[in-house]
């Protein structure tokens, strides 16, 4: 039975440590610094609480933890749990930059690291799914993918005061607007359909007063030669999407041989509705939907970690998965800076690949 530590009690935490627990692992340590969250968790599984993330590294009984912090912390804790050598999965994104990401991803090479990136939507099985029929389909002609999250308050005429305060409470927890929170899963499930792209055209948005985007757009030069079209917005529209609940995020992947439609559902009431496939046969005219029951993608990510930790492979999505996300979002962020300058993707890791 794998024994895991717990680094940081927020709002991600509880997908973690359920999902471990339901696939069988031990919660053996909780770490936050709110002490009395970090034992409330404890208290779940009878494990220690610490409010020093070095006392989980530093704990011989942990072989494998889980890092749920703001992004700005990634880099250093990662690193000192690879130095500790544990096991570790760590929450997206990556880091706060694709310089510390790649010094992040060549640490676990070296030292031989188990290393996932924490991208759950590969979990729902619509795109398990997807990613099976893409192998038959040939080339990606062409790609449009959206994550439209409802955030009506940002659209009100007098913004939320949390939100004017500099640095916000978004750029303070996750380093970005919605380009890095609802757009580095899109980001990633185009890299893991499609390849790496290797150009990119990038536009952003925000509003007077805030310190982040609300709406991030590119246009991504795929490696087969196919284009993506990309979009992530907080937006006002509360009925919107496929639930009619404000969550608009989808892919329409177009092949020669056909096209495939993947809703997702809201990220954290996933026990509500399934992730849906729709694929069409081009040559037959034949539609087929892929329904699935209402499922927790969290909880079939940790029992893939943990099987693959066990089984000695290596953690997927991996560290340099992970990169590959920071270093499109850098890029699209520069790109967007030079007033949408196409721009070539320099990937840092070439000659470690
Ligand atoms: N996969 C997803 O859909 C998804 C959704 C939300 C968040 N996330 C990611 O999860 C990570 C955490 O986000 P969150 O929403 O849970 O943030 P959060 O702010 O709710 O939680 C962060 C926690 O870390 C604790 N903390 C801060 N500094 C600490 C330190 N030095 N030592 C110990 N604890 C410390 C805080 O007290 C807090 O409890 C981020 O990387 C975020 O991008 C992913």
């Amino acid at each position: 039975m794998t024994r895991v530590g717990i680094i940081g009690c927020g709002n991600i935490s509880r997908f973690h440590h359920e999902g471990y627990a339901k696939a069988g692992a031990q919660i053996v340590h909780v770490c936050d610094i709110r002490k009395e969250v970090a034992a409330s968790v404890a208290a779940r599984y009878g494990a220690r609480a610490s409010s020093d993330y070095c006392a989980v590294l530093e704990d011989p009984q942990v072989e494998l933890v889980s890092i749920l912090l703001p992004a700005s912390l990634h880099r250093e804790v990662c690193l000192a749990a690879i130095a500790a050598r544990k096991g570790v999965v760590c929450e997206k994104t990556l880091t706060d930059s694709a310089t510390a990401s790649v010094e992040v991803a060549r640490a676990a090479d070296k030292a031989g690291t188990f290393f996932a990136t924490a991208y759950m939507k590969r979990h729902f099985p619509a795109a398990q799914q997807a990613k099976a029929l893409l192998a038959e389909m040939g080339e990606i002609i062409s790609l449009y993918a959206r994550s439209w999250q409802p955030f009506g308050s940002l659209w009100d005429e007098m913004l939320p005061a949390e939100y004017t305060t500099h640095p916000s409470p978004v750029i303070r927890n996750y380093g970005g607007g919605v380009l890095v929170c609802g757009g580095s899963h899109i980001l990633d499930l185009i890299h893991w359909f499609a390849g790496r792209p290797t150009m990119v055209s990038g536009q952003m948005k925000s509003r007077q007063g805030l310190d982040f985007d609300i709406q991030a757009n590119a246009m991504l030069w795929l490696p087969d030669g196919g284009i993506a079209h990309f979009e992530a917005l907080w937006h006002p529209h509360a009925f919107a999407g496929y639930e009619r609940n404000g969550w608009d995020e989808r892919l329409e992947i177009n092949t020669p041989k056909g096209r495939l439609d993947f809703y997702t559902v809201k990220w954290d009431q996933p026990e509500k509705n399934g992730a849906l496939l729709v694929h069409q046969d081009a040559q037959t005219g034949r539609v087929t939907e892929y329904r699935y029951p209402a499922l927790n993608p969290f909880h079939n990510e940790m029992a893939d970690l943990l099987r693959r930790y066990e089984a000695g492979e290596r953690g997927t999505p991996s560290a340099w998965d992970g990169y590959v996300v920071d270093e499109l979002i850098a890029t699209i962020t520069t790109s967007a800076e030079q007033g949408g300058k196409t721009l070539p993707l320099q990937w840092q890791d070439k000659s470690s690949q």
